[in-house]
C-alpha cells in the first residue's frame, strides 16, 4: 500500500458500488457539514465492543447482530426502532437463559441506509436509470429525480441516526431494558403464537430467578447488569465519503475510530484486498466484520486478514459467513481450517439470509425460513466438527408483523407475501420467526456446551 494510512487514503484506489455524483459542490459541502457534526458513537464505546467480541472470539459469549436490511426516511418510526430493539432483548434473553452465555448485542441500526445493487442501472420498458443503492444515495421511486443521488440525503441519515442512537440509549439504560419488564417486551402479535407461549413460559422462569435472587440480596441496585443492558449499532461502511467524514482522532489513544457506529462491515461485494473498502477499514480502531459468501478462497480470507487484524487481536475482526443452506457444510469447513491452521482469532458468525434469497413464483423477493435455519444448523454442524467456537449470527429482520419469509410457524405462505411487504430491499423475518430462530440457537447452543463441557474433578 502507498504512504502510512489516512482516512482518505481509499480515494486513490479501485472502487466498487459506488453512486456517480452529479454535483461536487454539493457533495464537498455535506462532507464539510459531516466533518464538523459531532461523533455518533465514542472510540472508547467501540474498544467496549471490541473487548466483549475478544470474549465471543475465546468462546465465552455469543453476537446477536440483526436489525433491518435497509434503514429508510420513510419508514423511520420511534415504535419501529423500539419494536426491533424489543425483539433483540428477547432473542437475547433467550439465548442467556437457554444457553447460559452472555450475548452481546449488535443492531443494524443508525446507520444502515446504502445497498450494494447487482446492477448499476434499472430497466423498465425502455427507460433506464441508475438503480436504488439506499437512502443515503437516492430515492427507490423508479423516477429520474428520486434516482439521482443527492449527497444532502448524507446529512439526513446523519440526523436519523443520532435520534434512532439516542432512542436506543434511552432503551438501553432508562428502564425499558429491566429484566423485571421481560414479560413487557413480548409484542402483543406474537404473545398469541407458539413463540410467543414459549417466551411466557421462559419469562416466568426469569421471573421467578429473580425474585430468588433478589432475596439472596442480588437487585437492579446492587447489580446494574439487571436493569439495563449493552446495546451497540453497526451498518456496512459502504459509502466511504460518509464515513471517511465521521472518523475522528480518539483523543486517549491518539488512533482513528470511524464514529460513525461502533462496529463497521465490508460487504461481500467490496471485499476485494486491495480496494477501497478494504483499505478504508483496515485503519480505524473499531471492531469490524467482513462478509464472506461462497466465492472467497481460503487464500482470500487469509490475505483478508492479514490486512485488517494484522497484529490478531482477538474481537477486532468477525466473519460472517453467508453461503447459501446447500453451500455451508461444503465451503466453511476449509475457511475454518485456513484460519486456525494460521492460529489467526476470528470471530465466526452466520447470516443464514443473503446465501438464501430466492423469487417466489408471485414475484415477490423472499426467503424461506426452513432453508435459513438450515444455513444455522449447517453453520453449528461446521463448528461442532471442527472444534471451534460458533460466534455468532447476523441476520435480517424487524419488530413488526410483516410478511416477507416464508414459512414459519405461522406458516406465510407465497399468497401471504403480499398482505404486509414492506422492505426497502430484502426480506426480513418477523418479531415471531425471529424468535424462533433464537429457540434454535439456544439448543444449539446448550448441545455445543453439553457436548464440550470439562468433565468435573472428582473430589476424593
Ligand atoms: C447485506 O447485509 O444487506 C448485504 C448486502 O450482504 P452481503 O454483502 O453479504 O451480500
Ligand atoms: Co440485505
Amino acid at each position: 500500500m502507498p504512504g502510512t494510512w489516512a482516512p482518505g487514503r481509499w480515494q486513490g484506489l479501485p472502487i466498487k458500488q459506488q453512486p456517480t455524483w452529479p454535483d461536487a459542490a454539493a457533495l464537498a459541502s455535506a462532507e464539510e457539514r459531516l466533518k464538523t457534526s459531532p461523533p455518533l458513537v465514542f472510540a472508547g464505546e467501540a474498544r467496549r465492543l471490541q473487548d466483549r467480541l475478544a470474549r465471543v472470539c475465546e468462546g465465552r459469549a455469543f453476537l446477536l447482530q440483526g436489525g433491518d436490511c435497509a434503514e429508510s426516511f420513510a419508514e423511520f418510526h420511534p415504535d419501529t426502532v423500539r419494536d426491533t430493539f424489543r425483539v433483540l432483548l428477547q432473542m437475547a434473553v433467550v439465548l442467556t437463559y437457554g444457553a447460559k452465555l452472555p450475548v452481546v448485542k449488535v443492531g443494524r441500526l443508525a446507520g444502515q441506509f446504502a445497498k450494494p445493487r447487482s446492477s448499476d442501472t434499472e430497466t423498465v420498458d425502455d427507460t433506464t436509470l441508475p438503480a436504488y443503492r439506499g437512502d443515503m444515495v437516492n430515492g427507490m421511486a423508479f423516477e429520474e429525480e428520486a434516482r439521482t443521488p443527492e449527497p444532502a440525503r448524507m446529512l439526513r441519515v446523519y440526523s436519523q441516526s443520532a435520534s434512532t442512537l439516542n432512542l436506543l440509549r434511552a432503551l438501553a439504560h432508562g428502564g425499558y431494558a429491566d429484566l423485571h419488564a421481560v414479560h413487557r417486551w413480548n409484542l402483543g402479535f406474537v404473545a398469541e403464537s407458539t413463540q410467543g407461549a414459549r417466551y411466557e413460559a421462559l419469562a416466568n422462569q426469569i421471573g421467578d430467578t429473580l425474585d430468588f435472587m433478589a432475596a439472596c440480596g442480588l437487585t437492579e441496585e446492587t447489580s446494574p447488569q439487571i436493569r439495563e443492558t449493552e446495546f451497540y449499532t453497526s451498518h456496512e461502511a459502504l459509502i466511504l465519503e460518509y464515513e471517511q467524514a465521521l472518523t475522528r482522532i480518539d483523543s486517549t489513544t491518539g488512533g482513528w475510530y470511524d464514529c460513525s457506529a461502533h462496529m463497521l462491515w465490508i460487504g461481500d461485494r467490496t471485499r476485494q484486498v486491495d480496494g477501497a473498502h478494504v483499505d478504508f477499514l483496515s485503519g480505524v480502531g473499531n471492531p469490524i466484520a467482513l462478509k464472506a459468501g461462497p466465492s472467497i478462497t481460503p487464500d482470500d480470507l487469509l490475505a483478508l486478514i492479514d490486512r485488517l487484524n494484522p497484529h490478531n487481536e482477538p474481537g477486532r475482526l468477525t466473519v460472517i459467513a453467508r453461503m447459501g443452506h446447500e453451500a455451508v457444510e461444503a465451503k466453511l469447513p476449509p475457511l475454518v481450517r485456513a484460519v486456525q491452521g494460521e492460529g489467526r482469532h476470528v470471530v465466526w458468525a452466520c447470516d443464514p439470509m443473503h446465501g438464501n434469497t430466492v423469487k417466489s413464483s408471485n414475484g415477490y423477493k423472499t426467503r424461506v425460513f426452513d432453508q435459513v435455519l438450515a444455513e444455522v444448523r449447517g453453520f453449528f454442524a461446521v463448528h461442532r466438527a471442527e472444534g471451534t467456537h460458533p460466534g455468532g449470527v447476523h441476520f435480517e429482520m424487524t419488530g413488526q408483523d410483516v410478511t416477507e419469509c416464508l414459512g414459519g410457524a405461522q406458516a406465510i405462505t407465497e399468497e401471504d407475501l403480499s398482505s404486509r411487504y414492506h422492505t426497502h430491499c430484502d426480506p426480513r423475518l418477523n418479531a415471531s420467526q425471529a424468535l424462533e430462530l433464537a429457540f434454535l440457537i439456544a439448543e444449539h447452543l446448550r448441545e455445543e456446551r453439553a457436548a464440550t463441557a470439562q468433565p468435573r474433578a472428582l473430589h476424593g
